[in-house]
């Protein structure tokens, strides 16, 4: 709910649980007065009398050198404000100073379109604040968009010329707000390839502490994301406010604490290499950044989260449709495979229970390692005479569907493509091609490009009955660098590259509604709400080690939904790992996602057989808790020797729990965890262990966790008992 109050000049937004409280002083600045916890309408005098105490003395001859104290929704530059800047817009003289001051506003129902860039989908309230520089014809539009029953408050900036003076914006951040500091930690999902989103918490010292990504993506190495957290933070308990960016590519979140212990948060797009130029009449609009607050712990944060991915970010037709359950190539032949060696697979996959196969990578041009073909989008007939019939028909003999890999962004020097159009991989003149897994990438800020490739895999899925489509990014972009750009537009690179991404998967989803895409780069590279919007699901991590695993789901839970998580049970020893666990622990920790398999089931054993098809009858059992549920984390993988979680359905009458006892030792100490996510007043019955019990005593005693070995698991499914 968004109202201003005309007669003190304040904006108020609500959620279901956080109110967010803006006012336009008398000196005319756009100044935050309070988030968090929601206020009684009296407090409007309260709010305004605290205010003006930090506000700029609109009568003092100083006025202008007095922001260190107050909470801007847009930093300036070069007038005062001296932390980092919202914005930096140059003008044809050099000038850089600016400040914003309040134009004018209106409040919209829903949430607004924007063309090109992914936003959520469905809000009830949008209000829009414009701001005008003072010194330049910059004027901002700031957004709040905000859902009633939500925890999520969304904000983005527009940037638009009023004048008819070109301008350069430097840095185009969607975001700033400030918060008063309460001995915050900062909580970011660090990591790397085969170990994305590690939590990681830090205390916040003075000065400036900046996430980011410089590699064309958000990157395995830091999300998109960041929370800041009370002291000794936990899952029930503590005060927390997360920021998580709608975007995928080049990215900055920056966390400033000035010397009046005010926490200035801010990011967008990267400002390292960003420039855009807005001539008159022209605008800007940022990506835009999800917000949340939560007073009872980190839990509810995601919790906050999860809904808002699923309801807000993911399309509606798949956002709690029942996902496919896959049986992927990959692990199982890597490039070495023909029709006669896939079939066996997919009679396997079938009788396991699984409905679609994927075609992993090397089924195009030449490609039998990964040196050749990215660019070459047709099938390579030495391995699939005929082309895909085979297969798809063998598919759907065994009743299933097919699904195929592809790599769109990507060329290989040794490709068709390559040879033709070689000035189409990103690259800067006089400087010798980079190459990562053998690969470049192409120049996707050229529509040109962009086109050919949507024809090449158009053509694919029109050709072809496909309904499944894993769509992998497999290097960092290097160079940022366009031939087809002007020398002093250079800046635009990174940013128009990740629009043509976006612009290719709009482009493709929308043409082929009813085609699964599942995102993937390189394992959990680009997992990010940005992808989100166009690919209900991603592949987490290439490392399917089911500990390791369990660790990479448990980060990546704390912003985004279980559902968003594509999870495959693989071979052992595992890959990545070497380790061998049981395929009951792998199969638990996939089926908190949408769950798959990674392996060659037409080698597995009777048993393995039998195991694995009870493994899909089992998962579909609790896969509307997956796909609707909250989830519990009960025990935390990276700090005890336990892991568990337990998702809840929103009525609190069933309830799904995996456990996994990291590493054994003889013990005579009982380790209990409590079961959370219950409704006390309800009574239970733990199907596994026979036995029921009110939810309090569920939360309050606990259950015993089962010790049965190193990286042995357990489920727990639990029930209301309605008499
Ligand atoms: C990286 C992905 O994460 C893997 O699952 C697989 O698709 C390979 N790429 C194929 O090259």
């Amino acid at each position: 709910m968004i109202v201003f109050n005309e007669q003190k000049r304040i904006f108020s937004i609500e959620g279901k649980n956080y109110q967010y409280v803006l006012c336009v002083n008398d000196a005319g600045f756009l100044q935050k007065l309070h988030y968090g916890k929601k206020l009684a309408e009296a407090d409007a005098n309260f709010l305004k009398y605290a205010a003006e105490k930090d506000a700029p003395d609109a009568q003092n001859a100083n006025m202008d050198m007095q922001f260190d104290g107050m909470q801007s929704e847009c930093g300036f530059f070069g007038r005062g404000d001296y932390r980092e800047a919202t914005v930096l817009c140059e003008r044809t003289d050099g000038g850089l100073v600016s400040r914003f001051r309040y134009v004018s506003h209106a409040v919209y129902q829903g949430a607004p379109e924007i063309s090109g860039l992914p936003h959520v989908r469905q809000a009830d309230d949008t209000l829009k604040i414009t701001l005008q520089d003072d010194f330049s014809s910059l004027q901002v539009d700031l957004f709040y968009v905000a859902k009633n029953d939500g925890d999520v408050l969304v904000k983005y900036a527009v940037y638009r010329n009023g004048g008819n003076e070109p301008i350069r914006l430097r840095r185009a951040f969607s975001l700033c707000t400030e918060l008063e500091n309460r001995n915050y930690r900062l909580l970011r999902l660090e990591g790397g390839w085969g170990e994305e989103r590690t939590p990681e918490t830090t205390p916040i010292g003075h000065g400036i502490t900046r996430l980011h990504s410089l590699r064309g993506a958000s990157s395995h190495q830091m999300n998109p994301f960041l929370a800041l957290v009370e002291e000794n933070t936990t899952e029930e308990n503590g005060v927390c406010f997360g920021f998580q960016l709608v975007y995928s590519g080049n990215f900055a979140l920056t966390v400033e604490r000035n010397n009046n212990d005010l926490l200035r948060v801010q990011g967008g797009i990267n400002d390292t290499d960003f420039s855009w130029d807005l001539n008159q009449g022209e605008s800007f609009t940022t990506p835009q950044v999800a917000l949340s607050y939560s007073t009872c712990g980190l839990g509810a944060l995601s919790r906050a989260y999860a809904d808002f991915v699923r309801a807000q970010i993911v399309d509606p037709k798949w956002a709690f449709a029942q996902r496919p359950i896959v049986v992927n190539n990959w692990e199982a032949t890597c490039y070495e495979f023909n029709s006669e060696k896939l079939c066996p697979i997919i009679e396997n996959a079938a009788k396991i229970g699984a409905d679609t196969f994927v075609l992993d990578d090397g089924w195009f041009g030449k490609r039998d390692n990964d040196d050749s073909s990215l660019g070459d989008w047709v099938v390579n007939q030495q391995k699939l005479e005929g082309g895909f019939k085979k297969i798809i028909d063998c598919c759907k003999r065994n009743g299933l569907h097919f699904g195929l890999w592809i790599e769109p962004e990507m060329v290989s020097e040794d490709s068709d493509l390559f040879r033709l159009h070689p000035d189409w991989a990103i690259q800067k003149s006089g400087v010798k091609m980079c190459q990562s897994r053998n690969q470049y990438v192409l120049d996707f800020s050229r529509r040109q490009v962009v086109d050919y490739i949507y024809e090449c895999i158009a053509k694919l899925l029109r050709e072809n009955e496909i309904s499944f489509v894993k769509w992998d990014f497999n290097r960092s972009l290097s160079e940022f660098y366009s031939e087809a750009l002007p020398f002093d537009r250079q800046g635009e690179f990174a940013h128009r590259f990740i629009l043509g991404v976006y612009d290719l998967s709009e482009r493709l989803t929308s043409s082929f509604p009813n085609v699964f895409f599942e995102g993937c780069a390189s394992g959990g590279g680009r997992f990010d709400c940005g992808m989100l919007y166009y690919f209900p699901q991603i592949w987490t991590s290439d490392d399917t080690d089911a500990f390791e695993r369990a660790k990479i789901q448990w980060g990546t839970s704390i912003c985004y939904s279980v559902s968003a998580m594509s999870n495959h049970i693989s071979a052992c020893p595992n890959l990545q790992t070497g380790r061998s666990v049981s395929l009951q622990t792998r199969g638990v920790v996939a089926s908190l996602g949408a769950m798959g398999y990674e392996l060659d089931v037409s080698k597995i054993s009777a048993d393995e057989q039998e195991e694995m098809k009870k493994q899909i009858f089992d998962y579909k059992r609790v896969e509307s808790l997956i796909l609707n549920g909250d989830l519990f984390r009960l025990s935390n993988p990276f700090t005890s020797n336990y892991f568990c979680e337990m998702i809840v359905d929103k009525e609190k009458r069933t309830a799904y729990i995996v456990g996994m006892q990291v590493h054994n030792a003889p013990s005579r100490v009982k380790e209990k965890i409590r079961l959370i996510g219950l409704d006390e007043g309800k009574i239970y019955f733990v199907e596994e262990l026979g036995v029921s019990a009110s939810g309090k005593a569920l939360s309050v005693l606990g259950l015993e966790m089962p010790k049965r070995g190193d990286f042995t698991s357990w489920t727990w499914h639990i029930k209301e008992i309605i008499d």
